[in-house]
């Protein structure tokens, strides 16, 4: 049950002549960055593909609290716990702009809901990894939120206008925790001996997670082209996965931190820092459901729902009553 199993599917990409004259106009519209709105026609697989984009990035928030709020009990100082639960919030806030933008393309919460809860939907492969110290706090708000500032950075100029409205707002937000992941990384290295080697184990177990986040490299990822063409997505998952390398491995330097990869050098040619290969073997296990901490995660968000359940009863049986009084109250000022 708890494996992440909605099928992965590409079609071709449309030619301009293969498209309706319909298709030609919408696709005219994207080239010229007018931005899509809810009631506006669209494709069909320019719709689905966007449920899946923002519900996958939607439930990432949501399951994306879970490693860091394991935290929010014990973290170090009050200052720390204070930061962390505004964080930890910020990600919840998030999930819902998000599955509110989804919701405009006619999908309910209910089914998102239930997608995420019985395993069908996939969520970033990042957040089955677990939070063992509070230097991987540092490294989560660093690296994770770095990696995902990277991707989504390009998606507020994303061709549906509520999915890059709801970008604006959550980029601004990701910065502060890229930061305050930083700055607890600084307070680490800063720190004892034994700090600074929790600081370093951290960045060994998180980076090649963070580089698995851009997604598969670019000759297996079956939906790239055609969400390029639409401007669902704006960059390639390589090509921004070699912009979060190149941002972050001076960030590393700076903290005297090394990345655990032998094969990191500068290319002076290409003005980029070669790197590695990554254990793609890894990361479709993570995405298939038998990632670290994959069941944990279903499980802590079913527990959760049931434990809501009577808190959304009870809403829902306001909003009731006092729909039942506003209609009394409108059918005695008719009579
Ligand atoms: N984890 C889980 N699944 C992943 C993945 C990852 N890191 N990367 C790719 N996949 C999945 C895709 O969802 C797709 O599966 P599907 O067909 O069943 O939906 C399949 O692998 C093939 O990959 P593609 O490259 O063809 O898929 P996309 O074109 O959708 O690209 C993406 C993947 C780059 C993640 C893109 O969907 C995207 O940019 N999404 C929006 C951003 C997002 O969701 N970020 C998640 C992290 S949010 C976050 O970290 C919160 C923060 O607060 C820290």
């Amino acid at each position: 049950m708890y494996a992440q199993m909605v099928k992965t599917s590409g079609d071709k990409v449309k030619t301009p002549d293969e498209m309706t004259a319909q298709e030609r106009a919408f696709q005219a519209r994207i080239d010229a960055d007018i931005k899509i709105e809810p009631k506006d026609w669209m494709p069909e697989s320019y719709r689905k593909t966007l449920i899946r984009q923002i519900s996958q990035h939607a439930h990432s928030e949501i399951v994306g609290m879970l490693p860091e709020g394991n935290w929010i009990t014990r973290a170090p100082t009050l200052k720390r716990k204070a930061i962390l639960l505004a964080k930890v919030q910020d990600e919840g806030g998030h999930g819902l702009y998000l599955y509110c933008a989804a919701e405009t393309l006619g999908i309910s919460r209910e089914e998102m809901t239930e997608a995420l809860l019985s395993g069908k939907a996939k969520y970033s492969s990042i957040f089955n990894y677990p939070t063992l110290t509070w230097a991987d706090i540092g490294a989560v708000g660093w690296l994770v939120d770095g990696a995902a500032i990277m991707n989504q950075v390009p998606l507020q100029r994303c061709s549906y206008g509520p999915y890059s409205r709801a970008m604006i707002r959550v980029c601004k937000e990701e910065s502060f925790h890229q930061r305050q992941g930083f700055d607890i990384m600084m307070a680490m290295v800063k720190g004892s001996n034994e700090q600074k080697a929790m600081a370093q184990d951290a960045l060994n177990r998180w980076w090649w997670p963070s580089l698995m986040m851009f997604g598969p490299p670019d000759d297996t990822s079956v939906h790239s082209a055609q969400s390029m063409q639409w401007k669902i997505k704006i960059n390639t998952n390589d090509e921004l996965r070699q912009k979060f390398v190149d941002q972050t491995i001076p960030q590393a330097d700076y903290l005297g931190l090394s990345v655990p990869d032998p094969d990191l050098k500068w290319n002076e040619d290409h003005g980029h820092y070669d790197f590695g290969a990554i254990d793609w073997d890894e990361f479709f296990t993570v995405i298939k459901g038998h990632g670290p901490c994959n069941r944990e995660r279903l499980r802590a968000r079913n527990r959760a729902h049931e434990e809501g359940r009577w808190v959304r009863d009870a809403t829902l049986a306001y909003a009731a009553k006092h729909a039942d009084k506003a209609h009394s109250r409108s059918a005695a000022w008719i009579n």
